[in-house]
């Protein structure tokens, strides 16, 4: 049985103050059903970890270097999300493989780091709508998940994002039969790739919201969300969590 997993991303948007949206959070979920996750900026995991107090709040980094220190100016190792109070890490978002021109053989360097510091390594991929309009969404994210995965991911530390590009951040999201079909290929593919495939859990992410998390999370093989506007606020992320429960 996979425990469902609701998870946001803040992305670079943050300042000490929004703290306040974890323990307006906490205290909406003060003993949640399902496990909750924040990928923080790396300048707020640590005040983060203080400020969930004992709630079982995980707490992300959103990217790590696959080196475990040296000379990498403005990079941030695993050990140190580790160390600042992190137990996760996203890798391989579409934003960093655009953004930073991160491949699948960087992602898969980055999440053997993060294995390597004993964090989870969220993993995640997605096809461009030029992709999906060609008809090449099930190729690419394939290949994408092929690639991306490291030897020596389990169940217990590899979690699998799948975000469409085109549907982050623009209010657009996949038919639930979209959705189903690329979950189910991920398995699929997981089955051919690793021993523990039906323990990993499975994301979708783009544009979640409380209004459609409800008929995404119907949807077989979708364990959980990984959520990026609406998990700013709590007012917005604690329907999403709810409807996971
Ligand atoms: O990592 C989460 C993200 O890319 C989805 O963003 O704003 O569409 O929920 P959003």
């Amino acid at each position: 049985m996979r425990r469902k997993l609701a998870a946001g991303n803040w992305k670079m948007n943050g300042l000490v103050d929004d703290l306040s949206e974890i323990k307006a959070l906490t205290e909406a979920h003060p003993d949640p059903d399902v496990d909750m996750l924040i990928c923080a900026p790396a300048t707020l995991i640590a005040q983060m970890a203080w400020a969930r107090g004992t709630h079982a709040l995980q707490i992300g980094g959103q990217t790590c270097h696959a080196e475990r220190s040296g000379a990498h100016t403005g990079d941030i190792s695993a050990p140190m999300l580790r160390d600042a109070g992190a137990s996760h890490v996203l890798v391989g978002h579409s934003e960093r493989r655009t953004d930073h021109g991160e491949t699948d053989a960087d992602v898969a360097g980055q999440a053997a780091a993060a294995h390597a510091a004993g964090l989870v390594a969220v993993i995640c991929i997605g096809e461009t709508l030029d992709q999906r309009e060609s008809g090449h969404a099930l190729t690419v994210i394939t290949d994408q998940l092929r690639g991306s995965l490291p030897p020596g991911a389990t169940a217990a530390n590899t979690v699998i994002a799948y975000e469409p590009v085109w549907a982050i951040g623009t209010g657009k999201v996949p038919t639930t039969e979209q959705i189903g079909e690329v979950h189910g290929t991920l398995r699929a593919t997981l089955r051919d790739l690793m021993k523990q495939a039906e323990g990993v859990r499975l994301l979708y992410g783009g544009s979640v919201k409380g209004s459609n998390a409800g008929e995404i999370f119907a949807v077989a093989d979708v364990d959980g969300a990984l959520v990026g506007g609406a998990s700013l606020k709590a007012a917005d992320f604690s329907p999403i969590v709810s409807a996971l429960e």
